[in-house]
C-alpha cells in the first residue's frame, strides 16, 4: 500500500517535470528575443503578415516569397545606435526603413527579459502619454519621448514584421546634469561667510550637459536675482564650457538682508544651494571678544564658531 502511494507520487512528479520543461525548452530553442512575446500578441497585431513559426515548413514558404518581394532594410546599416539626451528634454529615436511595403513597424522597450510594446504602425499602445509615434515622411518611424527622465534610459527596439523580423536597436542614455556651487578651492560648499560691506561672490559649475545652455538662474530664497534691479549691485555672468557652464553671482556691499539660501539652477532640472551668512561687525576679532548680545544666538552654532576661531571664514574676500 505504501509503495503504491509512492509510485503514484513519482509518476505525478515525473509528469509535472515533463510538462513544465516542455514550454521552457521550446522558448530556448527559438533563441530570438522576439519569441518571448506571447504568440497571441503577434496574431492580434500582425493578422495579415507572416509570423515567425516554430515549424520548418513555414520558413521555406517565406524564403520563397522573399524572392518576389524586396526585403525591407534599415537606412542605418549598423542596425544599432546610441542616443544621448539630457534629463527633461524631448528626444526622437529614429528608425528609417526602406522597402517596408505592407509590413508593420513597431517599437518595443526591453527591460531585462520583459518586453513592453510601445507602438504598432502609427498607433501608440504605451500607457505613458509621453511616448508617441511621429512618422516623418518618407520613411522615418520616429519614436518621440517627451520630457525624458532617468527611467527612460535603456534599450529600445524598432522592429519590422518581416520574416524573420528585423530589429534596429537603440540604446537611450539620459544624462542628468550636475550643478555645484564651489568655493575658492573648487570644492562644493554648503555655507559661505561674508563680512558686511564686502562683495558676495558665488561660483556655480554646471556639468554633464550634452546640449550646453546659458540658461542658469540664481535665486535668493524665492527671489530671482538674474534681472533684479530692486537691490542694485547684483550681477550674474555665465560662460559656456564644453559640456556645461560656469555662472558667477556678485552682490556688492553685502548687508545682513543678503543672508540666506542662494540657489543656482539649470532650468528646473538640477540645482545647488549655498547658505550665505553676512556677519555684522567691524572685524572678526571684535566679534570673538565682544560677547555682545547679537552674537549669543551664533554661539550655539559650533560650526560657525569653529570657522570664526580658525579665521577661515574671512579668507574668502581677502
Ligand atoms: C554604443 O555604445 C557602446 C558603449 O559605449 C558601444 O560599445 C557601442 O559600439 C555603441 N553602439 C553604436 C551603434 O554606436
Ligand atoms: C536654508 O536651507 C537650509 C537647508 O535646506 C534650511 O534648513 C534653512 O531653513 C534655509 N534657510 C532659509 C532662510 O530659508
Amino acid at each position: 500500500m505504501k509503495s503504491q502511494v509512492h509510485g503514484v507520487a513519482a509518476i505525478y512528479l515525473l509528469l509535472q517535470c515533463v510538462s513544465g520543461a516542455a514550454p521552457k525548452s521550446s522558448a530556448l530553442q527559438s533563441g530570438s528575443s522576439f519569441m518571448n512575446l506571447p504568440r497571441k500578441f503577434w496574431h492580434d497585431t500582425y493578422t495579415y503578415t507572416d509570423l515567425p513559426g516554430e515549424d520548418e515548413e513555414q520558413e521555406d514558404e517565406s524564403a520563397e516569397s522573399t524572392t518576389h518581394d524586396p526585403y525591407p532594410f534599415f537606412d542605418d546599416a549598423n542596425m544599432a545606435a546610441n542616443v544621448t539626451t539630457q534629463l527633461g528634454n524631448d528626444v526622437y529615436l529614429h528608425c528609417r526603413v526602406n522597402d517596408l511595403r505592407e509590413r508593420t513597424v513597431s517599437w518595443v522597450r526591453r527591460k531585462g527579459d520583459e518586453v513592453h510594446l510601445i507602438t504598432v504602425g502609427r498607433q501608440t499602445y504605451s500607457s505613458d502619454s509621453r511616448y508617441s509615434l511621429q512618422f516623418q515622411p518618407p520613411n522615418n518611424w520616429q519614436l518621440l519621448i517627451q520630457y525624458s527622465n532617468e527611467r527612460d534610459e535603456g534599450h529600445y527596439e524598432c522592429r519590422i514584421s518581416s520574416y524573420p523580423p528585423l530589429v534596429y536597436l537603440v540604446y537611450l542614455i539620459v544624462v542628468v546634469p550636475r550643478v555645484e556651487i564651489i568655493d575658492e578651492r573648487g570644492q562644493a560648499t554648503l555655507d559661505k561667510f561674508y563680512k558686511a560691506g564686502s562683495t558676495i561672490e558665488l561660483k556655480c559649475i554646471i556639468s554633464r550637459v550634452p546640449q550646453p545652455t546659458s540658461y542658469v538662474t540664481w535665486k535668493h530664497g524665492m527671489r530671482m536675482l538674474n534681472y533684479d534691479t530692486s537691490r542694485g549691485g547684483i550681477s550674474v555672468k555665465t560662460d559656456l564650457l564644453p559640456g556645461g557652464a560656469m555662472s558667477r553671482l556678485y552682490i556688492a556691499n553685502a548687508n545682513r538682508y543678503d543672508t540666506g539660501n542662494y540657489t543656482c539652477a539649470l532650468a528646473d532640472i538640477a540645482q545647488a544651494t549655498v547658505s550665505v551668512h553676512v556677519l555684522n561687525g567691524e572685524n572678526p576679532a571684535a566679534m570673538q571678544h565682544g560677547g555682545g548680545a547679537q552674537w549669543k544666538p551664533m554661539l550655539g552654532n559650533a560650526v560657525v564658531l569653529l570657522l570664526l576661531l580658525l579665521g577661515i571664514s574671512f579668507n574668502a574676500f581677502r
